[in-house]
């Protein structure tokens, strides 16, 4: 089939990959020419695993284009995505002006029955008004009776793994119109993703608010249970309890299951904090305010400062002196995105308490250093006090403590006995806990994680079965490399 995405953004350039992969034409047109300029030059936006080859492939084989033509875009395909941005305006609503824009530049050039699918994540209603904003379009240029019809199709992609998640959904939201446009809008969205319901049908067809309400549904169940997790730990901190292995017993039961049970420093990245935000709003508009989801946002924000407050419980508030080592700057392994990374607030916090830090991060130094530049705008000096380098060793040279804020793969085994002799002063803060507390103990790192600090006092033959029997992730191997 042939394919138009408006918008190289993330979902887009994904979503255009992967649909070109399966064998279709795609035609990815975007405002922003440095950016198609950049995807023509063989060069890649951001970074996403498995993407840049896909990309490479399928331009190469003819099947993926980038043009900043928009007229020969919407002349390219009866179906159209939007994949543009949802930024939050200031109220924390998303901001629909380039979900809108792509709709009407389409209504200003379509010459036939389109087929519109949102892709980017928009609030209940958006729909209509994206059907208005073509509609408009049309008439003014006397075709009002042309036809079209507008679907909703959420995209569930986790950033770091998103093309294995495009190509082995768990599920495919279609929001189509009950109107013989929304039947052929559907004829053509089953097509187009056949390819995914050889073994059992993913497809949920349901009408077009209920698909749009059931993306913000999805990232909010998701933030409760990261949120709940976060303040059950910092409870299990109080009464001496392991929050990982009261996750690993709760897990063990199917109607909670193990996946997004990982307290941490709270969750970032562009979606749950936007996300989340956004249904607050609508409830807030709608007159039924959502009091848990509420909540959910004001945990969130607390946790962010929880592994700080051990910073000063230990050093004090005034830091000038100390020496921080950061593993882990992107909002979560796999990505460059830096957007909402709870990094950002505890670096710009040490450094204006006037510490000096030292950060790795395997593919987000440069964004970090943007980021935090930005931040701290009113005070740029500072960011002479931040240093990054190319080792996670380096960073651990000379610090009075590491703190990891990112989970990625090459700091679960690290030779803890130079760790140690790295530091300054041993104290390893684990904002992600993926060290054993009694490993570390035994390496003679003072440890505190997460809502675990009892787990030091617990021997590895006490552990549960599942931990010993390896179904759950024990970060094992921090212990053999001790
Ligand atoms: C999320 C959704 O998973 C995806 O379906 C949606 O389409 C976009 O938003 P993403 O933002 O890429 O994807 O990241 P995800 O892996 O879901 O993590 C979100 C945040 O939650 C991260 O900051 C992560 O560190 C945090 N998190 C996740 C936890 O703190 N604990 C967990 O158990 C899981």
């Amino acid at each position: 089939m042939n394919v138009t995405i408006v918008g190289t953004g993330y979902v887009g350039l994904v979503t255009g990959a992967c649909l070109a992969e399966l064998g279709n034409n795609v035609f990815c047109p975007d405002v922003d020419q440095n950016k198609i300029k950049l995807l023509n030059a063989g060069g890649m936006p951001i970074h996403e695993p498995g993407l840049e080859e896909i990309i490479q492939r399928n331009v190469e084989e003819g099947r993926l284009r980038f043009s900043s033509d928009v007229a020969a875009s919407v002349a390219f395909a009866d179906v159209q995505f939007i994949a543009v941005g949802t930024p939050p305006d200031e109220d924390g609503s998303a901001d629909l002006k380039y979900v809108l824009a792509a709709a009407r530049t389409i209504g200003r050039h379509m010459d036939g029955f389109k087929v519109i699918v949102d892709k980017s994540t928009v609030p209940v209603g958006t729909a209509e008004k994206v059907e208005a904003a073509v509609r408009e379009e049309l008439a003014a240029r006397g075709l009002a009776d042309m036809e079209f019809s507008v679907a909703s199709n959420p995209e569930f992609l986790k950033e770091g793994a998103a093309i294995e998640d495009f190509m082995r959904p768990d599920r495919i939201v279609l929001g189509v119109a009950t109107d013989a446009g929304g039947e052929r809008a559907l004829a053509a969205l089953r097509e187009l993703y056949r390819p995914f319901n050889r073994n059992h049908e993913r497809t949920r067809v349901m009408d077009v608010r209920s698909a749009e309400f059931t993306k913000y549904a999805a990232n909010a169940m998701l933030a409760t249970r990261i949120s709940f997790m976060n303040e059950l730990a910092n409870l299990a901190d109080k009464v001496g309890a392991d929050i990982e292995l009261v996750r690993q017993g709760i897990g063990s039961d199917p109607r909670i299951g193990y996946s997004f049970l990982y307290a941490g420093t709270g969750y970032g990245g562009s979606c749950f904090p936007k996300d989340v935000d956004a249904l607050c709003r609508t409830a807030q508009e709608n007159g039924l305010p959502l009091q848990v989801l509420d909540a959910v946002q004001r945990v969130n924000a607390s946790q962010k400062k929880v592994l700080l407050d051990k910073v000063w419980a230990r050093f004090g508030h005034r830091t000038e002196g100390r020496v921080f080592a950061i593993w882990g700057l992107a909002f979560k392994p796999g990505t460059d995105d830096m957007r909402e990374a709870p990094s950002r607030s505890i670096i710009e916090a040490l450094l204006r308490a006037g510490a000096t830090v030292r950060a790795h991060d395997p593919v987000a130094q440069e964004q970090a250093a943007r980021a935090l530049a930005s931040d701290m705008a009113d005070q740029p000096d500072l960011m002479r006090n931040i240093t990054f380098v190319a080792q996670p060793l380096d960073a651990a040279q000379g610090a009075d403590a590491l703190i990891v804020l990112t989970e990625w793969k090459n700091y679960k085994s690290p030779n803890l006995r130079a760790l140690k002799n790295a530091l300054r002063s041993p104290l390893v803060l684990d904002g992600r806990n993926i060290y054993e507390p009694h490993a570390m103990a035994a390496a003679g790192l003072t440890y505190m994680g997460i809502g675990r600090n009892n787990a030091a006092l617990l021997k590895a033959e006490d552990r549960l079965p599942e931990v010993a029997e390896g179904l759950v992730e024990p970060n094992e191997r921090v212990t053999s490399a001790a």
